[in-house]
């Protein structure tokens, strides 16, 4: 029965070399140290030997269980360690291999044109400042001038929020002048400030209408400004945005809040002043509205109009790289599409 043992302890190790699996392990575990195995069998019947082999006999099968116990345990291991060093293997990453490039955004056309229209203001003194979307009567048109009921209302169509008492009602403001308001409540002359956001207005939209635009209001208010530094600042502005050579028209316009007001137009870009679809056949193409700031506007807000004048001008964004890339539709600019976009 020694020799038996002996041999079964060769043959198991003999078997175990060439196991290279979980499975196959589990396997040669249940052949060798099974319940149903030899060796366990030997094992539980030691008690039934005659008393001298019952010894030498139990010893040796205790002795070969515990190798090959140790032996599964050993093989398990490094059946283990060879797994997770394929593992390793094929999950490696090859750090030098290149990146794949993120594709990067880019400015909006209108975002562009408002960094651009900032730089030259910021260029002649102006602080740049921004103002809430939602507004109330008082700012939007009380303040200016513009008391309920005045027919000047109709030039902007309004998207109420609520129905307040008189000043009290809430509306998304239809143009960014009631920054000038907020601005002369808060700080004393010498002003000169720009206001970039957008405005939106109750409209059926077409090619050259929107609900919701970008305006920069501006407004500088000190001792002797005059209507020549409002031709000064304006002429300044178009000649660093459209270039030395292009047109620049002054009429006379109304608007509640200034006296006198102006309007400010370029020559057109598409037919050079000759007039087409895009000028409406006039040549022109209207960018601002403008005006030296009104005495009762100034004295609502406790600047004395007797010390000080001002001027304002308020312009449309979306105006200018329509003009400069003959853009023939404003709905262009708010319908995010990429192929548009990616053009600029
Ligand atoms: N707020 C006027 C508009 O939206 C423009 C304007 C601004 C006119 C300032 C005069 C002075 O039409």
């Amino acid at each position: 029965m020694l020799e038996q043992l002996k041999d079964l302890h060769a043959q198991a190790l003999e078997e175990l070399s060439k196991v290279d699996n979980p499975q196959e392990l589990e396997a040669w575990r249940i052949r060798y140290l099974g319940k149903k195995s030899s060796l366990i069998r030997i094992l539980r019947s030691v008690g039934s030997l005659p008393l001298d082999e019952r010894q030498s006999i139990g010893a040796k099968a205790n002795e070969v269980k515990r190798a090959l116990e140790s032996s599964l345990e050993e093989k398990g291991r490094s059946l283990q360690e060879a797994l997770l060093t394929s593992h390793r293997e094929s999950q490696r990453l090859d750090v030098t291999l290149p990146g794949r490039p993120l594709p990067i955004g880019r400015l909006h056309p209108t975002t562009q044109t408002l960094n651009e229209i900032c730089d030259v203001f910021k260029n002649m003194g102006f602080q740049v400042i921004e103002g809430p979307d939602v507004e109330w009567d008082y700012y939007n048109f009380e303040a200016l001038n513009i008391p309920q009921h005045h027919p000047a209302r109709d030039m902007f169509a309004t998207l109420w929020i609520d129905a307040g008492m008189g000043g009290k009602a809430r509306l998304l403001r239809t143009h960014t002048s009631p920054m000038q308001i907020r601005l002369m409540e808060k700080e004393r002359p010498p002003i000169r400030a720009i206001v970039p956001g957008r405005v939106y207005r109750y409209e059926a939209t077409d090619a050259t209408h929107e609900s919701m635009f970008y305006q920069v209001e501006g407004l500088a208010v000190d001792k002797n400004i005059t209507m020549a530094d409002l031709k000064g600042t304006l002429f300044e502005f178009c000649r660093c945005i459209f270039g030395e050579d292009r047109k620049v028209r002054f009429r006379c316009d109304y608007f509640p809040f200034v006296e006198p007001g102006v309007e400010v137009a370029i020559e057109c870009s598409a037919c050079a002043g000759a007039g087409c679809r895009l000028c409406g056949y006039s040549g022109w193409i209207e960018i601002l509205g403008a005006g030296m700031v009104h005495p009762d506007v100034l004295a609502r807000v406790d600047i004395d109009p007797r010390i000080y004048s001002g001027f304002a001008f308020g312009m449309g964004v979306e105006r200018i790289p329509m003009l400069r890339y003959g853009i023939d539709d404003i709905r262009l600019f708010y319908s995010n599409d990429l192929r548009f976009l990616r053009q600029f």
